[in-house]
């Protein structure tokens, strides 16, 4: 078990879903947490619901898609705690579903620089002063769409995987400064994530909140894992069971693993 400072840690995206999930997680344990969310609303209960159970919590607006708003974030936390033990890049949206010829630029652009250029913020302002104090710890939430590469879903899988890399390059660049950094793969479970398709109709949301009910595991179940994975300095987390085969396959022969792959695919098929 590793030991931190002062307990402190920063959640983007903390308004809902995984994030707020993860902080109540950490809130129970004593942690003290910087709520970070677009949606102040969804932030400020996530800090109420924190404050009832008896921790230490404040939210700073913050959208991660500003350098500027995760600066003025860093310096906030600076200020109550004199340091940050543990950042987690939770934000995200979801992106449309559809081919590479009919998803627009504006589109790639919005997921690029939320789900990817919004990790990539994090880190590097939070990553500096972590290696100054000569500990810390980063959580970048990927998804298992970086490793699968589900059709009609370029944008959001391209965004994951950089994720992925992202992480390994902090996980051997870290190291010797005494940081940890743990990238967490999850598949479909239920949240608010559908709310961020901007495809009106609700045809592709209604789709998506369907395969997310499926889901065994809960945003609770998975704030726990990624609680007992930041105390041993797990790197990779992958939650769902069935994932933990596709990697597996897919790491120790890609052939296998693209034949496996296409027939789960031709099964899905109507009228199979
Ligand atoms: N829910 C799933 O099935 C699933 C699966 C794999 C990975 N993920 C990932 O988990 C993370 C959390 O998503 P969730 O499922 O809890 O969704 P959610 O929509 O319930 O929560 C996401 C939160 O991020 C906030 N947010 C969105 N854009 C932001 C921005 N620019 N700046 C700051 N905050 C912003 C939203 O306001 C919201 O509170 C995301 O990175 C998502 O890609 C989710």
């Amino acid at each position: 078990m590793r030991d931190f400072n002062n307990q402190s840690i920063v959640i983007t995206g903390a308004g809902s879903g995984l994030g707020k999930a993860t902080a109540l997680r950490f809130a129970r344990a004593g942690w003290s947490i910087a709520v970070a969310d677009l949606n102040q609303k969804r932030g400020e209960v996530t800090v109420d619901e924190i404050t009832l159970l008896g921790g230490t919590a404040f939210f700073q607006r913050c959208d991660v898609a500003k350098l500027e708003d995760i600066q003025a974030l860093h310096e906030a936390c600076e200020q109550r705690w004199g340091g940050v033990d543990v950042l987690v890049n939770n934000a995200g949206i979801a992106s449309s579903i559809g081919p590479i010829d009919h998803v627009s630029m504006e589109e790639w652009q919005r997921i690029i620089d939320i789900n990817l250029m919004g990790v990539v913020r994090g880190c590097h302002v939070f990553s500096g002063p972590m290696k100054k104090r000569g500990s810390g710890h980063i959580v970048n939430i990927a998804s298992i769409a970086g490793i699968t590469s589900t059709p009609m879903l370029a944008s959001y899988n391209a965004a994951k995987a950089a994720v992925i890399a992202l992480s390994e390059t902090l996980r051997w660049e870290l190291k010797d400064k005494n940081m940890g950094v743990t990238v967490v793969c999850p598949a479909l479970f239920p949240t608010n994530l559908t709310e961020s398709i901007q495809v009106s109709g609700g045809v592709q949301q209604a789709m998506v909140k369907k395969e997310m009910a499926k889901s065994k595991l809960s945003a609770d179940d998975i704030a726990g894992a990624i609680y007992d994975a930041v105390l041993v300095n797990k790197f990779m987390l992958l939650p769902h069971k069935a994932t933990r085969l596709q990697w597996w396959l897919k790491r120790l022969s890609p052939d296998m693993y693209q034949w496996f792959y296409s027939r789960q695919t031709a099964k899905k098929k109507p009228g199979k």
